[in-house]
This record gives structure tokens, sequence and C-alpha cells, in this order.
């Protein structure tokens, strides 16, 4: 296990067990096409497969950590820990975010200050306004740590043979074939319109997206692709008519942010194409049997 490099709204810490619980005892590669903060990923620490999300910013970074580990956290060692040094660090970040064309050193500039505002913005979140641009204010902490040299070493090392793909959810259909495993944590369905958790990304992902994601994953267990997919209920009714899917609630304690403000019961479902014998924790009866 390794521990992930960014706090990331939906994250799966809390969730971890429920989830691995209904993975394959084996499989070929593993996939993760709604990246995040990868916290199944490093929980699983998988040797080969593919990760991928829409987040340019994101997948820059996690592409500098696989390549440049030493570079990373030696500009990690730069930032200061003030609320003007903040500001302007967001204002670079915004600035190289524009840029289409960047050199080396502007992506792991990129990459850093990534790091860095993550771990002194408030409440760590990620949110973007309408024009792209990250706009989280400072947090108040005593002393973050945005250096995180072993954590970058760590994930370095659990990406070696990991394709890292910048692209729409889709690209799995290609990158994965019969006996992989593929884990998909989209964006929350709001279940009520007061709850919208899906503010990662300025262009959202809506309902017609989740039927987009319900037709892959369908295709993909024709294919022979093991298939685990968590949300939030809702999306439930979309998996129903599928005998291949079995459907579950869980309840579990999600936090906003890995410093646990904001937590509370909420109920998530699991969807799987995974049969309860092949899984890695089996039920109960069956050991008594
Ligand atoms: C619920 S979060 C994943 C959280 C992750 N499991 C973790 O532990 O941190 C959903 C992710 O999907 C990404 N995303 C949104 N729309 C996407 C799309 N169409 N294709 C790929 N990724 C997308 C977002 O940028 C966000 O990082």
């Amino acid at each position: 296990m390794v521990q992930p490099v960014l706090k990331w709204a939906g994250g799966k810490r809390q969730l971890l067990s429920e989830i691995t619980a209904r993975f394959p005892e084996s499989h070929e590669r593993y996939h993760e096409p709604f990246f995040g903060g990868g916290a199944v990923f490093f929980d699983l620490a998988p040797a080969e497969g593919s990760i991928n999300d829409i987040n340019r910013r994101l997948v820059n970074l996690y592409r500098v950590v696989q390549r440049q580990p030493e570079r990373l956290v030696e500009e990690n060692r730069t930032h200061e820990h003030s609320d003007d040094y903040y500001y302007d660090a967001r204002d670079e970040f915004n600035r190289l975010h524009a840029i289409d064309d960047k050199t080396a050193d502007e992506r792991v500039r990129e990459a850093s200050l990534f790091i860095y505002l993550n771990r002194t913005c408030f409440n760590g979140l990620y949110r973007e306004n309408q024009d792209g641009e990250f706009n989280v204010p400072v947090g108040n902490y005593v002393n973050p740590d945005w250096v995180q040299a072993e954590r970058v070493r760590a994930v370095s090392e659990a990406l070696q043979d990991t394709a890292i793909h910048n692209d729409d959810f889709e690209y799995v259909r290609e990158a994965a074939s019969a006996g992989d495993l593929v884990y998909f944590d989209p964006p929350y369905q709001p279940v009520s319109t007061t709850a919208d958790f899906n503010d990662y990304h300025a262009e959202g992902f809506d309902r017609d997206d989740q039927r987009r994601l319900r037709d892959l994953a369908v295709d993909l267990d024709e294919a022979g692709v093991r298939v685990v997919l968590s949300n939030s209920p809702p999306v439930a009714e979309l998996y129903e008519e599928y005998d291949s899917f079995e459907v579950e609630i869980v309840q579990a304690t999600r936090a906003i942010n890995s410093d646990g403000d904001n937590r509370g019961e909420v109920a998530e479902v699991i969807i799987t194409n995974v049969p309860a014998d092949e899984r890695r924790r089996r039920e109960l009866s069956e050991f008594t049997d």
C-alpha cells in the first residue's frame, strides 16, 4: 500500500474495503479511468495497467511523479508558507495551465505548484471557475507538508508500469482486454440538486455521461473484462435490467477532504460483474460450508 500524494474530493479511503472486497481474487491488468487522488489504485499497487483522468493538471502531475520524482521533490522544496506566496503561486499555476505547449521545466513547475496548492488551500479542495482557473482560497494550516519526498518516491515506484492517459473514460474500451479489471469511480450523480458533487472539473458530468458509462460497462462485460463501479444510489437503476451486474447499496462515511471535516453517513452504490465466488472476500457462509 502506498500513500496518495493528493487530497481529492470523492476520495475512496472510507470505502476501500467495500470496493476491494468485490475485486476478483486474480486478474490481469488493472485500469482506473477516473483516477482523481487514486486511493484505490494506491491501496492495490497493481503491477501493470492504465490510469486516466480528464483533468489535464492532474495527469501532468502523475506523469512528472512517474518520470522525474527527484526533480519534483527538489522543486517542492522551493515553496514558502504565507498567504501572499499562496496567491502568487495560484496565479502562476493558472498562467501555466493556459500554455498549451509547455517546456519540461514548466511541466515540473506546474506539478509542484499543484502539490503545494493542494496541501495549503482551503480544505484540500479542487475547484475551477468557468474559465478553468483554479480558484480555491488559502487554508489555515500550522505546518503543511508540501515536499512529501517519501510519498512522491513511493508513488513514482507504484506508477512505473502504468500507462497514464489524459482522455475521456472511453479510452478504456481500447486499453482493457479479457481478464483485466476496471474500477470506475465517476463524479457522483447528486442525490438532490443541492448536493452537487460534480464540481471536479469545469465541464461536469451529467446523466448522459452516466448512460454512456453504463453502455461501456456492458460492452466490457461482454468482452470478458471484470468491472467494479461505485457511485451514488441514483445510478443504480441504470444497471437493473442487466443480469450480469450485481447492484449493492453500502453505507459509507464520506469526507469531503482527507482531514475529515464535513463527514457524514451516506449510502453508496457498488455495481459489479465479478461473480460472488470469484471475489477476494467471499461471503462467510461459503467458508463454513
Ligand atoms: C470521484 S472522482 C475520483 C476519485 C478517486 N477515486 C479518488 O480516490 O480520489 C472523479 C474523477 O473523474 C474525473 N472525470 C470527470 N469527468 C471525466 C471523464 N469524462 N472522463 C474521465 N475522467 C473524468 C474528474 O476529474 C475526477 O478526478
